[in-house]
C-alpha cells in the first residue's frame, strides 16, 4: 500500500534519526552530528554518521544512507510498510485505514498471481521436454545453455493453440481468470480464445518481489510478424511501470552504487553473466518516467548501455528528456555509448567483464548528451547560428525543475557555449575543433574536459587536495587505496568495479591500479603470487613509492596480520571520502568559472557551500588520523 507523503514527513518530524538508531548504536555527538560504529560492519573505527537536521544516517563503511524507515528495513529486515507501521506507532501518528475495496483487489490479484506462476511452470517443462528440443537448440546457439535457462527460468511456449489453456484447465483454472492473466487471445469476435504465446521461447518477467506478472516471447522463426511478443497490460502488469530483472538486480545495484539499464532481455542476461548482475531492461519501449523512477530508487547515477545503433542513440537522447525535468542534485543518467553495431550482449561475450568495465567507466554525463544532440548535424559558423543554438538550449534547461540544479546546468552550458566564441585576438574559434564550426560526433568539447585537474587556491591548501596541488607527489588516500589492494587480492572482487571507476592522478598509483586490475582479471588471487604478478608487470618499482606515500597510521592496514574486516572498513572509506572529494573538487571548478563569468551573490554562496562541504570531509580525514595513528 502506498502512504501518503505528509504522514512519512509527519512521523519524521516525530522522530529524530539519532533517536531511532540510537537505540542499536551507541551515538556520540560530533559537532551537529552524531557517530558512532558501523551497526552494517564490525569495525573499531567510527564510521557511521547522524544528521538529525537532514534526517538520515550515512554509514562510510558500507556506503548505506536513509532515514529512519530505511533503516528499519535494513538493520531489523522490516518492510517498508511494516517500518512505516511500526514508526507511527511509536510518533503517535494515525495511518489512514486500508479500504475494503483495496483489499478485495488485493485478493483477486493473488490468484492471478497463481495463474501466472502455473503457466511458468507449464512453460519450463515444455522447455525442458520433447516439443523444447527446438527451443533449447535456438537458445544454445545463443550461448544461452541450461544453467542461463534455469537462473532466468526461460521456458516454451508449444506450437499448439491450446496446450496452455488446456493445462491450465486441467488444474481449475477458470477461464476468465487466464484471459485476464493475459495468457489467451480472447475478445467478441473469437469465438474459442486461443493461446497468446505460440512456438516461442518465453522470457517470465517478474515484479519487484519476484512473482511473475507477465512474460516476453520470442520467435523461434524468422518470419514471424512480431519477433518478440509482450504480455498485454493485466492488473498485475503494466509495461510501462516494469522493469525486467528488477527483482534480481535490486540488491546488486544496492550493494555496488550503481545500476545499468540496457534495451534487451538477451542483453540482461549477458551482463549478468559478464558479472555486472546490477542490470535491467525496459519493455520494448522507451524509458518511462515511472521506470526512470525505480532506477533512481536503485542508485543516483543510472547507467544506460543502450545499443550501438541509431535507434539506440536516439532512445538515449529520449531518456535525456524524460529525465530532464526530474533530475535532482547528485541524482542523474550517464550514458554509455557501444560501438556501433554491437549490444551489450554482443559486448559481453567478446569482450568479458573488462570490455564491459571499460565502456561503462567512459559512461558519459547527462550534460553531455544534451550538448551532443543539441550540437550534432549543425553549423555553428555564424552568430545567428550560435545564437540559436543558445535559444534552444536555454529553452531545454527550463525543463529542469529544480532551481539549484537548474543554476548548475546554465553555468556549464553557457561555459560551453563560450568555448564556441571566436577568440577576440585571434581569428577562427577558440574551440580546437573542426575549422568549419561543426562539433565531432559527440560534440562535447573534449579539450577541456581532459585539462588536468587543478585545485583552487582555497583548495590547494587542503590536505584531501594535496595531491592536485603537486601532482609529483603521491596523495597519502590513493596510495593507501592502492597499496592496500596490492596486499590484500581478496579484497578486490568487491572493489574491482569502483577501483576501475577511479581516475587516479599520479601516475604510479593509476599503473599500479591497472596492474592490479589486469592480475585480478586473469584469476590470481593468491597474495604471494598476486604480487609476483604485479612485479612482472613492471610495477614493482611504483608499488615501493607508494608504500612509501601511505601515511604512518594507515601502515598497519598493509600487514599480513591486520585483521581483513578491518583493512576492508579502512578501504571503503578512503574510496568514499576519494570519489566525493572528486565530485566536490569537479564542481568547485565549475562554481569558480561561473564566478569569473557572473560575480553574482548566488555563484558566491555557491562557492561558499561547496567550501564547507569540502572542509567537512577534511575533518573526516583529520579524525580518522588522530584515531589510526595512535
Ligand atoms: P529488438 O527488436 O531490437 O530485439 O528489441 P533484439 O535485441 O534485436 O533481439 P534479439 O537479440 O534478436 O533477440 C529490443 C528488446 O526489446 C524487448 C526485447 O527484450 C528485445 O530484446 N522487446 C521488444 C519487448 O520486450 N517486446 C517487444 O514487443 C519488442
Ligand atoms: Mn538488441
Amino acid at each position: 500500500m502506498r502512504f501518503p507523503p505528509s504522514i512519512l514527513d509527519e512521523i519524521r518530524a516525530r522522530l529524530p534519526v539519532s533517536a531511532v538508531v540510537g537505540r542499536r548504536v551507541k551515538l556520540q555527538k560530533a559537532g551537529r552530528e552524531w557517530k558512532g560504529l558501523s551497526p552494517f560492519n564490525a569495525e573499531k573505527t567510527p564510521s557511521f554518521f547522524v544528521n538529525d537536521q537532514k534526517g538520515f544516517y550515512h554509514d562510510f563503511s558500507s556506503g548505506r544512507h536513509g532515514d529512519i524507515f530505511r533503516f528499519l528495513m535494513e538493520v531489523e529486515g522490516l518492510s517498508f510498510p511494516e517500518a512505516v507501521e511500526r514508526l507511527a506507532a511509536e510518533a503517535g501518528v494515525i495511518l489512514p485505514k486500508v479500504s475494503e475495496e483495496a483489499v478485495r483487489q488485493e485478493e483477486h490479484r493473488k490468484g492471478l498471481h497463481e495463474v501466472m506462476a502455473l503457466a511458468q511452470e507449464f512453460f519450463r517443462s515444455r522447455l525442458a521436454g520433447r516439443e523444447g528440443a527446438k527451443a533449447r537448440t535456438y537458445l544454445e546457439g545463443r550461448d544461452l545453455g541450461p544453467s542461463v535457462q534455469e537462473a532466468f527460468g526461460l521456458g516454451y511456449a508449444p506450437a499448439d493453440r491450446h496446450a496452455l489453456r488446456d493445462h491450465l484447465a486441467g488444474k481449475n483454472v477458470p477461464l476468465d481468470a487466464i484471459i485476464e492473466a493475459g495468457l489467451l487471445i480472447a475478445g467478441d469476435d473469437i469465438p474459442v480464445p486461443y493461446d497468446r504465446f505460440r512456438d516461442r521461447v518465453m522470457f517470465p518477467i517478474a515484479d519487484a518481489r519476484g512473482r511473475i506478472i507477465a512474460f516476453g516471447g520470442r520467435a523461434l522463426e524468422k518470419d514471424v510478424p512480431a519477433k518478440y511478443l509482450n504480455s498485454p497490460d493485466t492488473p498485475l502488469f503494466h509495461k510501462g511501470e516494469v522493469l525486467y530483472n528488477h527483482h534480481l538486480a535490486r540488491k546488486p545495484a544496492h550493494d555496488r552504487g550503481t545500476v545499468i539499464a540496457v534495451e534487451g532481455y538477451v542483453d540482461v542476461i549477458g551482463m549478468t553473466r559478464a558479472g555486472f548482475p546490477n542490470v535491467v531492461a525496459p519493455l520494448g519501449t522507451a524509458l518511462t518516467e515511472q521506470q526512470l523512477g525505480l532506477l533512481w530508487r536503485m542508485a543516483d547515477e543510472p547507467i544506460l548501455c543502450f545499443d550501438g545503433d541509431k535507434a539506440g542513440r536516439r532512445a538515449a537522447y529520449r531518456a535525456v528528456d524524460v529525465a530532464l525535468p526530474h533530475l535532482q542534485p547528485g541524482k542523474s543518467l550517464r550514458f554509455a555509448l557501444l560501438p556501433e553495431g554491437q549490444d551489450p550482449d554482443d559486448l559481453a561475450r567478446s569482450g568479458g567483464s573488462r570490455a564491459v568495465s571499460e565502456v561503462l567507466d567512459r559512461a558519459l554525463p547527462l550534460v553531455d548528451l544534451l550538448w551532443a544532440r543539441e550540437t550534432e548535424e549543425r553549423a555553428l559558423d555564424t552568430p545567428e547560428r550560435r545564437a540559436a543554438l543558445e535559444r534552444d538550449l536555454r529553452e531545454k534547461l527550463n525543463a529542469v525543475k529544480d532551481e539549484s540544479l537548474r543554476r548548475h546546468y546554465r553555468a556549464e552550458i553557457d561555459s560551453r557555449l563560450s568555448t564556441l566564441m571566436p577568440a577576440p585576438a585571434r581569428g577562427g574559434y577558440r574551440e580546437r575543433g573542426r575549422p568549419d564550426g561543426r562539433r565531432g560526433r559527440n560534440g562535447a568539447p573534449e579539450d577541456r574536459r581532459r585539462e588536468p585537474l587543478r585545485a583552487s587556491p582555497g583548495l590547494a591548501r587542503s590536505p584531501l587536495f594535496a595531491r592536485a596541488a603537486a601532482s609529483s607527489t603521491i596523495s597519502p588516500r590513493e596510495a593507501l587505496i592502492v597499496a592496500v589492494l596490492s596486499h590484500r587480492p581478496e579484497l578486490l572482487p568487491a572493489h574491482a568495479d569502483l577501483l576501475a571507476e577511479i581516475d587516479f592522478e599520479h601516475a604510479d598509483t593509476r599503473e599500479l591500479a591497472r596492474a592490479a586490475l589486469d592480475a585480478f582479471a586473469s584469476g590470481e588471487d593468491d597474495p604471494t603470487t598476486f604480487r609476483s604478478a604485479l612485479e612482472r608487470a613492471g610495477a614493482g618499482p611504483a608499488m615501493e613509492r607508494i608504500e612509501r606515500a601511505v601515511r604512518p597510521g594507515d601502515r598497519r592496514c598493509l600487514s599480513a596480520d591486520a585483521p581483513v574486516s578491518d583493512v576492508a572498513g579502512v578501504l571503503r572509506q578512503a574510496m568514499t571520502l576519494h570519489r566525493r572529494a572528486l565530485t566536490l573538487h569537479n564542481e568547485l571548478r565549475a562554481a569558480e568559472r561561473a564566478l569569473a563569468e557572473d560575480d553574482s551573490e548566488a555563484n558566491l554562496a555557491w562557492i561558499r557551500d561547496l567550501r564547507l562541504q569540502l572542509s567537512a570531509l577534511d575533518g573526516m580525514e583529520a579524525d580518522k588520523d588522530r584515531i589510526g595513528g595512535n
